[in-house]
């Protein structure tokens, strides 16, 4: 089969590179791809996603059996839609169904109706009545705008003051145009992070591995919100007893409920949990993989990703089981110096073939080749990731290889995994 794979970051790569392992894999397409897509799949530059016409065409005349839609913006734009309905195998949720990731106040909604566990809430369209309930509720508190913001809408504030300075920003500035028109503000969840990500085809749940992603730039959680520095799978903050609750408390009631509203949810769920004393609540949905969660989590999958891709699509996810290494995986992520703020780029990459010689998988994020050399073009550019028996060995191979890695400005976390370290020590 004919594969074509939307996107261009850390977490496509991660998916290309399991799809091609598949005996069910023919050609692999990646559009646009990057340089280390290039290893295994062909590139298509030129090729609008937006432009669903062209797309669908592209498919056509390429034989393809399955396109693999990796970010939330072509899902929320129906690009999956259309797709189907030229008959075109798709992995990833309808316009509608997309709407989880897409829209705050639906998901909240959503879970409000159908008792799912997640932080309280209440929905403001004017900003008089939003900073009004702010200064009643006071503060830490958590404002977020509705629509998709490029993970910039959320903002938790600390002081009454932060607050309503985020309300300004968003509602009044319109710092993120028409995705703010409406806020959640939130009540804070004290407690740690997971996401768990799931296979469903509306009505089965295939969970994934639990893992942990590090959204600040610096260690200990400091400095500012990235696209994500690092992941590691699986999570033993997520123990037997909190995944059995995420699943059956959130991850069926939600497909169940999204059926049950006509939004049939096929694809990637991907479930943000903050885990209080033991409790998983949802502090975010999102339609698609996470990144860098994947680059953990893809290399731990022993089963077929085409078949579970293709059994979503169909419909037949009840007759996949999946396997898991019982391996732990970490990736590192190595940024532009400056990320997420403005940055440099056009920097030579040295050290990659010494690296997977050590054992490590190199996902690419932000790169370009330019006459036959790699260079840094993007905040993120790579994720290394190496799998081990367990953590602790995982960590030690991951900073190794990192160690022989370079390029001009790079900077990367140093503490990727510490904490679940530390713990499963005390
Ligand atoms: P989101 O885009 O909804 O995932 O939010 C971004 C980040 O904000 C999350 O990963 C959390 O770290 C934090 N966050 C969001 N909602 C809450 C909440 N209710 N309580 C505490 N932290 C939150
Ligand atoms: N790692 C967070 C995300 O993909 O949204």
């Amino acid at each position: 089969m004919n594969i074509m794979v939307i996107g261009s970051g850390g977490r496509e790569h991660a998916l290309v590179w399991k799809l091609a392992q598949s005996p069910l894999a023919e050609k692999i397409f990646a559009v646009p791809g990057n340089p280390g897509m290039a290893e295994l799949a062909t590139c298509v530059e030129g090729l609008d996603v937006k432009d669903h016409a062209a797309v669908i065409d592209f498919a056509r005349r390429n034989s393809i059996g399955l396109v693999v839609i990796g970010p939330e913006a072509p899902l929320v734009e129906g690009l999956s839609d259309d797709l189907i309905a030229a008959n075109i195998k798709v992995f990833g949720p309808s316009a509608a169904a997309a709407q989880l990731e897409g829209s705050k106040i639906f998901a909240k909604q959503l879970m409000k109706k159908y008792g799912i566990p997640t932080a309280k809430y209440e929905i403001f369209s004017d900003a008089d009545s939003a900073r009004s309930y702010v200064e009643a509720e006071g503060a830490p508190i958590v404002i977020k705008a509705d629509g998709l913001a490029a993970g910039k809408g959320v903002i938790v504030a600390q002081t009454v003051e932060e607050a309503l300075s985020a309300i300004d920003e968003i509602m009044t500035q319109k710092s993120f145009g028409a995705a703010g028109n409406r806020i959640v503000v939130e009540e804070f969840m004290d407690g740690e992070e997971a996401s768990l990500l799931a296979f469903t085809d509306g009505r089965t749940v295939l969970p994934m591995i639990p893992s942990q992603d590090h959204k600040r730039v610096d260690d200990n959680d400091q400095g500012l919100n990235t696209g994500g520095m690092g992941s590691y799978a699986p999570a033993p903050i997520v123990d037997q007893s909190v995944l059995e609750k995420a699943i059956e408390k959130i991850l069926k009631p939600t497909v169940a409920a999204m059926s049950k509203e006509g939004k049939i949810y096929r694809g990637c769920l991907y479930a943000g949990l903050m885990i209080v004393d033991g409790e998983p609540k949802v502090v975010e949905f999102n339609a698609r993989f996470g990144d860098p969660e994947t680059q953990s989590v893809l290399p731990l999958l022993k089963s077929d990703l085409v078949e579970l891709m293709s059994a979503c699509a169909d419909g037949t996810l009840d007759q996949q089981s999946i396997e898991w290494s019982d391996e732990s995986a970490v990736c590192v992520v190595l940024t532009s110096g400056g990320y997420p703020k403005s940055y440099r780029k056009g920097f030579e990459i040295d050290g990659i073939t010494k690296a997977k010689a050590l054992g490590a998988l190199i996902f690419h994020a932000g790169t370009v080749e330019r006459k036959g050399t790699l260079l840094t073009s993007g905040g993120r550019v790579l994720g290394v990731v190496t799998l081990d028996k367990n953590l602790r060995a995982a960590v030690e191979k991951v900073y190794k290889a990192v160690g022989v890695i370079g390029f001009e400005g790079m900077h990367f976390r140093k503490d990727i995994a510490a904490r679940a370290l530390s713990k499963s020590e005390a």
